[in-house]
């Protein structure tokens, strides 16, 4: 059966390494041996794959610029798997990167019919006061918005829309003729959200991480498109030497390309039609013809932003598995058993948490045999993905669960009372977030 990712519809991968091999999708297997101190998500191989990690984790350990974007529609209640994408984030953040959360209010009011006064009111209540509480910090080049309110973005959606067509964007989202023009125009916000991190305003083209579910991959992918389409030049490897192809980019911006070119003394340099090629390569002391490659197009981006180009570099991604909903299948904000919300009363997610399907065998005596199966139970993943940092104490549960001296009852009293915890000081944290919402740029 053909996997489809789409991000209206209610996709459950079952298999995510399917998506390595059809979607081109990286195993973060790739990255996770050069990260200092990676995110428990990261060592847990909660977050399973990324497209082109390796630029932002080279500016990471450069002390490069670098941004960090997601987004969330204002459509119900913030849960513990948007918590995830708030969480990574804040991690990059952390790390140094620029960080972005839009919330798009666009979106919602336009797929889902939610009127602009509640997007406004969830966008707060349910996603900002909980990015602020879990540590996003105010800083220059850092910012929470809403869509609607951003020209920057908007004014650059619309721009990105002359490079995508009708065609192409309804064979990547099934849109069809009864699609409204404003959903397809919310994709191009989408966009714009994504790549405007890399507007000089916000301090021009940089390395720009998307940390999503897989489900948001098709987005991810037309933005990369699109992002390498709005270039004058594309500059490759060809074998031994490297090729400066200009897209329409005019003889004025072909000669500044030449003489930067000579400038670097990289090597032979021909000037042709519509492209340059650089030959007899003279590569400075340990660097690659790859290395070397990276450099031109460091270059080629500064000269196309300097001459009124975007010269916009295709943005990463994460993904990271969603979670089981409390009740077995698929967490969904229709049915209120199977998730819990950030905002829910500690006391009723305890409940939740005891009622919950858990990986247990049919009776104790079977389980004291057989032991449990982690890998099953929704509880068992609240530890994994958010209640449990330390990887020892986690390996240790797991253990006991497996050899049958884990019993659910007493599990379940456990992570009840650490969700409890857990509830009750993120929300002591998100009203003392409320009073710094100015500080953010939040008109209540
Ligand atoms: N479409 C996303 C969702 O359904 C929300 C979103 C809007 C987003 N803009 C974004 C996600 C930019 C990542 C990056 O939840």
């Amino acid at each position: 059966m053909e996997t489809r990712l789409d991000p209206w519809g209610s996709v459950h991968v079952e298999d995510y390494t399917k998506l390595f091999e059809e979607f081109g999708i990286s195993s973060f297997d790739d990255i996770l041996p050069y990260l200092a101190e990676p995110h428990r998500y990261m060592r847990r191989r909660i977050i399973f794959g990324h497209r082109n990690y390796d630029a932002v984790l080279a500016a990471m350990q450069n002390g490069r610029p670098f941004a960090v974007m997601s987004g969330f529609m204002p459509t119900g209640k913030a849960h513990f798997g948007h918590m995830m994408v708030m969480n990574e984030i804040i991690w990059h953040q952390q790390q140094g990167g620029d960080a972005f959360a839009a919330v798009a209010d666009m979106e919602a009011h336009s797929v889902r019919g939610i009127s602009w006064k509640r997007c406004r009111e969830l966008g707060i209540e349910e996603y900002i006061l909980s990015l602020i509480a879990l540590g996003f910090q105010p800083k220059e080049n850092s910012h929470i918005y809403f869509q609607s309110e951003n020209l920057d973005v908007r004014d650059l959606a619309f721009e990105l829309g002359i490079e995508a067509n009708f065609s192409e964007v309804s064979a990547i989202y099934g849109f069809s003729g009864e699609t409204c023009i404003s959903h397809m125009e919310s994709v191009m916000v989408q966009s714009a959200d994504i790549l405007h991190p890399q507007l000089a305003k916000y301090g021009g083209p940089k390395p720009v991480v998307i940390p999503v579910g897989a489900d948001q991959d098709p987005h991810i992918k037309l933005t990369r498109d699109l992002a390498r389409r709005m270039r004058r030049f594309l500059i490759e490897r060809r074998g031994e030497y490297i090729s400066v192809r200009g897209k329409a980019a005019g003889q004025e911006l072909m000669k500044a390309a030449e003489s930067a070119l000579l400038g670097t003394g990289l090597g032979e340099v021909k000037r042709y039609e519509e492209h340059i090629d650089l030959t007899d390569l003279r590569l400075r002391e340990g660097q690659s013809i790859d290395d070397a490659r990276q450099e031109i197009e460091e270059l080629i981006i500064s000269l196309e932003t300097e001459h009124g180009g975007y010269g916009f570099i295709p943005p990463a991604s994460t993904y990271h598995r969603f979670m089981t909903g409390l009740t077995g299948g698929k967490m969904s904000s229709s049915k209120p058993e199977s998730y819990i919300a950030l905002t829910e009363d500690p006391k009723e997610a305890a409940g939740k948490i005891l009622r919950a399907i858990t990986g247990g065998r049919q009776s104790l005596a079977e389980q004291k045999k057989l032991g449990g199966e982690p890998e099953r139970c929704s509880i068992y993943e609240f530890l994994l993905f958010h209640l449990s940092e330390d990887d020892r104490e986690l390996l240790e549960l797991e253990l006991e669960c497996r050899s049958g001296r884990r019993m659910c009852g007493t599990c379940k009293k456990d992570v009840a009372e650490r969700i409890e915890r857990f509830l009750h000081d993120h929300q002591q944290a998100r009203e003392a977030a409320r009073e710094r919402l100015p500080e953010y740029g939040i008109k209540l």
